[in-house]
């Protein structure tokens, strides 16, 4: 897979200081982004908020203070106090905003997926190495501490050459989502690219090169016909040998419940846990914890360390901490995956990377 447009060139120029960030898409991750931006980040203003959807961005500018809200993207575009772009929109309509906020020399962190075609993951990609700006995508777990401590010890050699890796995302119940809103394919463009992105990110030296998926409408049956897809088990065979496990579905009754394990040839390790605290309640019913209900709980210092990562990236010019090559390798996977599962066999990727 090429990586050689990627916009970790030396030549990205240092942006302004304070870095003035608009919000494209104040729905709900926005939102959480959005606080993050405007209130956890020294040297970062959360300038300007952009959403189609009247009143929207009007709302969320309100609660935050953020001095713009709009409905008009060319006010994004068009402002030269905008230094960087966040963008939380719907999937698909990510390419087409990182190669205008390219265009207009915006530094972008997207959201995942960064495309959903290969085609459009080189345009965006093409677009920022151009513009000489960067651009990260939104692989939060990379930042999580215990995702991130245990890449350490995956680069320290600590747990020896990777053999088996698996990570898992279920997001918490009850499924209340109408599935008819749900677009095509998105346990695998939106949910399990993070698994395949971790995947790929804790066994750094080793390519991707088979993908096998199973899938299925294990919460709500009624909606498979309509394509409806909540469950899924993916192996990702790696070019080191390693094996990995991607593992997700829509409905945690426990909650918010998000994990990764590498074993390798000299040990383990382990991250992520369901509980949101360390404690533990004894009571005369019994032992229990408490856990979290959304990502954005469970996940909180993962946000922030993503954005801090960006502002940083963009203060000095580059390089991007999360580019991207990663998404596009991540979206390889997904397609591989969703041809695996079209076809009821496993997928060299080569198959797709066409
Ligand atoms: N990294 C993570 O952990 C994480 C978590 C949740 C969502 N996401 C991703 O973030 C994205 C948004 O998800 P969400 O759950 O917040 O969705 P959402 O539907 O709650 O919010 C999307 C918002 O974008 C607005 N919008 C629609 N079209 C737009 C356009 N063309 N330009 C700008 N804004 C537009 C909508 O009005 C809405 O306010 C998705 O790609 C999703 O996969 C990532």
């Amino acid at each position: 897979m090429s990586t050689d447009l990627d916009n970790t060139s030396p030549a990205t120029p240092t942006a302004p200081w304070p870095l003035r960030v608009a919000l494209i898409g104040a729905g709900r991750i926005g939102s959480s982004h959005a606080e993050i931006v405007a209130n956890r980040l020294p040297g970062v203003e959360l300038a300007m908020i952009y959403d189609p959807i009247d009143g929207a961005a009007a709302r969320l500018a309100a609660e935050l203070r953020v001095p713009v809200a709009t409905t008009s993207i060319e006010d994004v575009w068009n402002s030269p106090e905008i230094h960087a772009v966040v963008i939380a929109a719907p999937a698909r309509s990510h390419t087409d905003l990182v190669v205008a906020a390219a265009k207009a020399g915006k530094h972008v962190f997207v959201e995942k997926p960064m495309a959903v075609t290969l085609a459009d993951a080189d345009r965006a990609i093409a677009a920022a190495a151009e513009a000489g700006v960067v651009l990260q995508v939104g692989f939060n777990r990379r930042f999580a501490p215990a995702f991130a401590a245990a890449r350490s010890y995956v680069d320290a050699g600590t747990i020896g050459t990777p053999q088996l890796l698996r990570s898992l995302t279920r997001d918490p119940g009850p499924f209340k989502a109408d599935p008819t809103r749900i677009p095509q394919w998105t346990i695998f463009f939106e949910t399990l690219i993070h698994d395949f992105d971790t995947l790929c990110w804790l066994n750094p030296e080793a390519k991707p090169v088979r993908v096998t998926a199973l899938a299925d409408a294990l919460v709500r049956p009624d909606a498979k016909a309509m394509g409806h897809l909540d469950t899924s088990v993916v192996t990702i065979e790696f070019d080191n040998g390693a094996i990995a496990v991607a593992e997700a579905n829509f409905c945690a009754l426990y909650g918010y419940d998000v994990r990764g394990e590498v074993f390798g040839s000299a040990g383990m390790c382990t991250a992520g846990d369901v509980r949101s605290t360390n404690m533990t309640a004894y009571t005369a019913a019994g032992i229990s914890v408490e856990t979290s209900r959304l990502d954005s709980d469970l996940l909180r210092s993962a946000y922030l360390g993503e954005f801090e990562a960006f502002a940083n990236a963009a203060r000095i010019g580059g390089p991007s901490p999360v580019p991207g090559s990663a998404a596009r390798v991540a979206l390889a996977i997904a397609l591989a995956a969703i041809k695996s599962v079209e076809e009821g066999r496993g997928v060299e990727l080569v198959e797709v990377d066409r």
